[in-house]
């Protein structure tokens, strides 16, 4: 399995070079009806991924591809992971769904499993990180209302303080704790009471906190906004200062938690805890989850009926969300994860050395960014073209979310295609510079988005 299979030409590259190629793909009545019927809210590559075994995925035309973008930090396990194959086979022909007023025969050990992980005490599971970020912000406004207060009167303690060049998710609540203008302020007015805080700056958190702020929420590690971690001092801050104004702190590890780090959830690095840990994407290896995990503090103010869900935590999903979670612990996972993690990013800083557009490498186990002076999309496009599938977040960085059972010899292939990558970009970067032209070409940029 360990070749990368020579790549044959997908649509939108072949677009560049080859037009009988593109025109083929653009006759795929698959990619026609989507492109016809689909809400454009993706720039989507024109390719039909059929199916993926591991870390590879294959295209209709039976390309493969390695996969370093992992379904963007959800596929954990891979592809077509036997334990995760074998739970859902079994669940889905004994009840896919059932319903809340109920109890099922995984809702409750899964809770106690993530309640062990994380350290919190209670669970709330929703279908998507953005749904576990609105639940959360919902349960630190009702944290801070004073009991008894007047139904229609807003509780004085009710300011949430978010960070910078952050993201949270699509409904109205993440939008509105999201920095990023484009996905928030289209859809003004959002959720009023909320102040952003410069990542990673004491100062600034300082000045904005009091007795007012009901939360504060921050990603341990910014995702979207090209793998950033909070700092320490940052973490300790904020901690230290959301006890003493009895605010809540916020850690959202969609993207970057269970296990993802090394360590079950990136807080762990740091010597204390949050009050609600918000988690998604890898949860139930591919299928839709998300949760809110939460001290005994914020569930003391929770009643029947104040929250809730139809599809969240159904059995089907959460026996294999349990799955998920035990075969990390069984097949050691978080090793593997740090160990290889720690390979690639060797073998990236070695290449930092080689190819002086690379500015700095950051992150910790499998999420790592690779932050470049020039834009990173062309870069996506031709290692896509290689069989390779990586992501370019906030125009200049490349993230690398392997899939936590990824192996020696695929974190050596990756880096043999990605220095290949690098070194096309670098003779177009050179050619560039020489003819006074911009970097990257205008084509090779439209086909990586
Ligand atoms: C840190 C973080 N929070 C929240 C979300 C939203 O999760 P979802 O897309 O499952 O709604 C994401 C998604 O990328 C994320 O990376």
């Amino acid at each position: 399995m360990r070749k990368i299979k020579k790549s044959r030409p997908t649509a939108r590259t072949a677009s560049l070079k080859n037009p009988a190629a593109a025109s083929r793909a653009h006759s795929d009545q698959r990619i026609l009806d989507a492109e016809k019927f689909l809400l454009p809210t993706y720039k989507r590559q024109p390719i039909v991924f059929t199916h993926g075994r591991g870390c590879y995925v294959f295209d209709s035309s039976g390309k493969k591809y390695l996969d370093f973008l992992g379904g963007i930090a959800v596929n954990g396990l891979g592809h077509a992971h036997q334990r995760i194959v074998k739970t859902v086979r079994r669940e889905v022909a004994r009840a896919i769904h059932l319903s809340n007023l109920f109890h099922n025969a995984y809702q409750g050990p899964l809770a106690r499993k993530l309640a062990e992980w994380s350290g919190m005490d209670r669970v709330f599971f929703a279908n998507s990180g953005t749904e576990a970020i609105d639940g959360a912000l919902k349960l630190a406004r009702l944290h801070a209302r004073p009991e008894g207060l007047a139904a229609s009167a807003v509780a004085p303690k009710h300011r949430i303080l978010a960070m910078e060049n952050s993201f949270h998710g699509r409904t109205f609540g993440a939008v509105s704790v999201t920095a990023t203008e484009k996905y928030r302020l289209p859809f003004a007015p959002v959720v009023p009471g909320v102040e952003f805080v410069r990542f990673n700056d004491v100062a600034d958190l300082e000045s904005k906190f009091d007795d007012t702020v009901c939360a504060v929420i921050l990603e341990t590690i910014q995702g979207e906004g090209g793998i950033h971690p909070a700092s320490e001092a940052f973490w300790n801050r904020a901690r230290a200062l959301a006890t003493q104004y009895g605010a809540l702190l916020i850690a959202d590890e969609i993207q970057c938690g269970l296990g993802r780090t090394g360590r079950y959830f990136a807080y762990q690095k740091f010597s204390s805890k949050p009050d609600i840990v918000l988690v998604a994407k890898p949860l139930a290896a591919g299928l839709p989850l998300g949760a809110i995990l939460a001290s005994e503090a914020v569930a003391a103010r929770v009643s029947p009926g104040v929250h809730g869900t139809t599809f969240g935590g159904g059995p089907l999903i959460c026996a294999a969300a349990l799955e998920f979670l035990k075969t990390v612990e069984d097949s050691k996972l978080l090793v593997n994860i740090r160990d290889r993690g720690a390979e690639l990013r060797k073998g990236l800083e070695t290449l930092a050395a080689k190819f002086d557009f690379i500015r700095e490498v950051r992150g910790e186990g499998l999420i790592l960014g690779v932050e470049l002076s020039i834009d990173g999309a062309p870069l996506v496009a031709s290692a896509l073209q290689q069989g390779l599938l990586i992501n370019c977040t906030h125009d200049f960085t490349i993230r690398l979310l392997p899939p936590f059972i990824v192996s020696q010899a695929q974190v050596r292939d990756f880096l043999r295609v990605f220095e290949t990558v690098l070194a096309e970009a670098a003779k177009i970067s050179s050619l560039a510079k020489v003819s006074g032209a911009a970097p990257t070409s205008q084509h090779a940029h439209a086909a990586a988005r």
